[in-house]
Parts: C-alpha cells; structure tokens; sequence
C-alpha cells in the first residue's frame, strides 16, 4: 500500500499533475498540465458545481495574427483542467494589425441555454473602444464571434462582469470621456438594457461583490500595464449614490503590483468568502503575467486587500485559511 501510494506521488510529481493544496498569490500558476495558467484579464463562472475561467490566452509563440481565449474548469479553485482555448480569432472586423481583444467575461443565459462572452475589442491604438460578442452552446466552447458595438453609445475599453445573487447580469465598463458605468444586460444577454450607475471617475478594471447587504465595486486608475493604488466604493443599490473611493490596499504597495480583474463570492455552509482576483501584468513578457488572488476582510462597509500569501479554500464551508 505505502508503495503504490509512493509510486502515484512520483508520478504525479513527475508528471507535473500535483494538487495544488495552496492559492500562492503571484507565483506561477500550474494548471493540470503543469503548464502555467494563461487566463488573463479574466473572468469566472459557476455552472453547477464546476467554475470555469475565462482570460486572455498569451503563451509564447503563439500565431500574432490572431486572439485566444483560453478556458480553465475547476471544483476547488485551486486546480485548473486546461479546458483549451475557445476563441482563436483572426480580426473579425478588419481593424489591422496588432487588433485587440481584452478581458474575455462569460455570462450563462438561461432562456436561450447560451453561453454569452463579452471582451474588449480594439484597434492597437485603443481608438475603436467597443465590446464584442461571441457565443457557444457549451462552456468550453467553441465560441463564434457575433457582432460588436458601444453599449449605450459610449467607448468601452476595461470591461467587468457581475452577476447578482438573483441571476441579473450586468456589465462595468470604463469609458474615457465620463468613467465608470455599470449596466444591466438585456435579457437574452446580447446587448445593454440600461445604465445603472455612472460613476463620474477615471476607473477600469471594474469588479463588483454583492456581500451583507452593500455593494462593493473595486477599480484601478488608468496607468496602463502599470500597477496602481485600486480603489472601492460601497452603495446600498447598484443604483448608487456611491460612497467616496477610498484604497483597498496600502496604497504604496499599488495593490501589491496587481490590478483589479474581479471579485468572486464564495458561499459555503459555514462563512463567505469574498476572493480578490487580480493580474500581475508582465509587459514586456505577458506569457509570465501571474495573478494575485487573495480572500478580502469585508465588512460594515470596508474592504481591505492584506499583504499576500498562500492560503487555501474549502469550497464547501466556505471558510479560508493561510498557509502559516
Ligand atoms: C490596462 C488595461 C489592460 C490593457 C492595458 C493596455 O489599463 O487594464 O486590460 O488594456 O491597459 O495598456
């Protein structure tokens, strides 16, 4: 018995298919393969009892003349199946070279079983500053591109997905000439019904958590790849009024080098947890961008971002606990 059980180790760690029994906050992020994981920008769905995660495919050598979406499945959070890439798109609408396609976020549609996915869609000069819409029958894929547009007429550059605890999907873009915009989706999910909330400040990297009966929305300032003090608000409707930004973080640490991608609520038998999920970004090596996800202290009103370090979760209390 010791033996074999010896032996599946070795072979497992040679393989490179270890469990990960930890969330190591910037380190290399093996998924089952033992490759690193490459979801950038990204987004995370629960479909019964599996999550999926969505992001920006940027391996090395991949071919420069098209975008990847990459998909992620997970039952713990901490190990990811490599589920391949579901978008692999030349330039859909002839916007040249260097075209762009950012923060891929994936919405399930009930009424029409529709798997929705909403990423940025761009000219390598940032200018066209649209969301784009492609949609699959199934989570993993494959997802076809469908059209592109300004939701509500406004540029659109970052994009964030929230999805409320009564199933209501909405958007959080950020538009240059007004800020931030929260928007509910329509009901097929295939464009903007209406504006919730416009929040007259320079913020991307739109998360938003429904915890304890607030509403709490993280951005971070435009500085591009460069990390940035993110900040939140709270409001008691996505409506607003919203309260004034205050830092998540120390704000010398620039949110630990990271910037905001989403916040992902987990709710177990024994506590919530509120799970920062943001990118390390690596300019000049995207390939190595690492990911920063840390549980929050949420409560009364205040979010707080402490200084990374291992931890783990139990999926089904709920409950989080740091490595030492
Ligand atoms: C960041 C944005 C990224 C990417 C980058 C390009 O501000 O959050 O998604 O667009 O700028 O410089």
């Amino acid at each position: 018995m010791r033996t074999s059980l010896f032996t599946l180790f070795l072979l497992l760690s040679l393989t490179g298919l270890a469990q990960n029994k930890v969330i190591d906050p910037g380190a290399v992020w093996p998924d089952d393969k033992g490759n690193h994981i490459q979801a950038h920008g990204g987004g995370i769905i629960k479909i019964k009892n599996t999550y999926y995660w969505y992001g920006e495919e940027r391996s090395k050598g991949l071919d420069p003349g098209y975008r990847y979406v990459s998909c992620y499945s997970s039952k713990d959070l901490m190990n990811w199946k490599f589920k391949g890439d579901v978008v692999k798109m030349s330039d859909p609408e002839n916007l040249g070279a260097g075209w762009i396609l950012e923060r891929p976020k994936v919405y399930y549609n009930k009424p029409t079983k529709k798997y929705v996915m909403y990423f940025h869609l761009d000219t390598k000069n940032y200018q066209y500053a649209r969301v784009g819409i492609a949609v699959s029958d199934k989570p993993d894929g494959n997802f076809t591109f469908v059209k592109s547009f300004r939701p509500l007429d406004h540029q659109s550059r970052d994009i964030g997905q929230f999805i409320d605890d009564d199933g209501t999907a909405y958007l959080v873009f950020e538009d240059r000439a007004l800020g931030f915009h929260i928007v509910k989706l329509a009901d097929d999910y295939m464009g903007v019904e209406k504006e919730m909330s416009l929040v007259r400040m320079p913020l991307e990297g739109g998360a938003i958590a429904h915890y304890d009966g607030l509403y709490y929305a993280i951005g971070s300032s435009l500085t591009g790849w460069n990390p940035n003090a993110n900040k939140y608000a709270t409001a008691t409707s996505l409506e607003g009024p919203w309260s004034e930004f205050k830092d998540i973080a120390l704000p010398e640490t620039k949110t630990y080098q990271s910037q905001s991608t989403m916040m992902i609520k987990v709710v177990g038998t024994k506590s919530t947890t509120v799970i920062f999920m943001a990118d390390k970004w690596n300019p000049k090596a995207q390939w190595d961008s690492r990911y920063l996800w840390m549980p929050l202290e949420i409560s009364n009103g205040k979010l707080w971002l402490n200084e990374p370090k291992p931890w783990s979760i139990d999926i089904k209390t709920g409950s989080y606990k740091f490595s030492n």
